[in-house]
């Protein structure tokens, strides 16, 4: 699928890969419209890009918003072309902690952001791409998910965290085979560590320590990384239905 003309939803776009991914696509001349909590970094965002950049208050996981916000995005640019979710939240809380069990409420709010939030924004996006006409790769849509590396190797403390990843990536499989037939591509991104918002507060010393077991480069990954490749599943149509990591190689201990 082209990014020039097309209209994308970005969610969590106005912060760390999800910032980076409508940066780029916006440059590449995709319609970028972000859907993030963060009002003050989506308006900053809005303001900057101008033209061809719309911000939207959106919590992924509030059913009427949403739909209200696409519709909005349908009135304003009549078409959905691409939807890529970066929104998500972490959690350090361990299954047995000094305090207890863990807190079942917090379990289940990383679930409802990360696994049903990435869903529900998702379904919604396939109603209106089925909708498209076939562009010149017999494609009407295309939805990158993003998971992480602890979908598969989760750290102490990450139960939630990588039972919401590993949700997101077992289901980009059947997500691909059922929008098949509309010609919609379903794929996931499962990034290693990248230097976002998140890890920067950290501190360099933290960040080195942490860049000690990628393999090759030894460094976390830059955010533009993450929105390259994002740009390049969405102009390869054969990519589909598969969980990439990118990674530099880290297998976390
Ligand atoms: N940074 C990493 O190393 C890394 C590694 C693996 C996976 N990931 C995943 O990549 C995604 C992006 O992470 P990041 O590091 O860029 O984080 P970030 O905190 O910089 O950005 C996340 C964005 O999501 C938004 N958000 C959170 N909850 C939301 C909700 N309910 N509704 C709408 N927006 C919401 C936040 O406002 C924020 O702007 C997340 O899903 C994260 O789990 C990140």
């Amino acid at each position: 699928m082209e990014l020039k003309d097309s209209v994308s939803i970005i969610t969590g776009g106005a912060s760390g890969l999800g910032e980076a991914t409508t940066r780029k696509f916006h440059s590449l001349g995709s319609k970028v419209c972000i859907f993030d909590l963060d009002n003050l970094r989506g308006k900053k965002l809005e303001k900057e890009l101008g033209e061809n950049c719309e911000y939207f208050c959106i919590d992924v996981c509030n059913e009427p918003v949403l739909i209200e916000a696409i519709n909005a995005v349908m009135y304003r640019f009549n078409k959905i072309n691409i939807n890529v979710n970066c929104a998500g939240k972490a959690l350090a809380e361990k299954t047995l902690g000094k305090e207890g069990s863990h807190d079942l409420s917090r379990f289940k709010k990383i679930i409802d952001v990360n696994l049903i939030g990435t869903f529900n924004i998702l379904r919604l996006c396939a109603e209106k791409m089925a909708k498209n006409p076939l562009d010149k790769n017999h494609e009407r849509g295309i939805i990158i998910n993003t998971a992480s590396v602890a979908a598969l190797e989760g750290q102490k403390g990450q139960v939630a965290y990588a039972a919401s990843k590993g949700g997101v990536a077992a289901m980009t499989l059947p997500i691909a085979r059922d929008l098949a037939r509309d010609h919609i591509r379903c794929c996931c991104i499962a990034p290693g560590l990248f230097l976002t918002p998140m890890f920067e507060g950290l501190g360099e010393e933290v960040c080195e320590a942490l860049a000690k077991d990628v393999v090759f480069p030894k460094r976390l990954g830059d955010p533009n990384e993450f929105a390259e490749y994002a740009s390049q599943i969405v102009q390869n149509t054969y990519i589909n239905g598969s969980v990439m990591r990118l990674d530099g190689g880290i297998r976390l201990a």
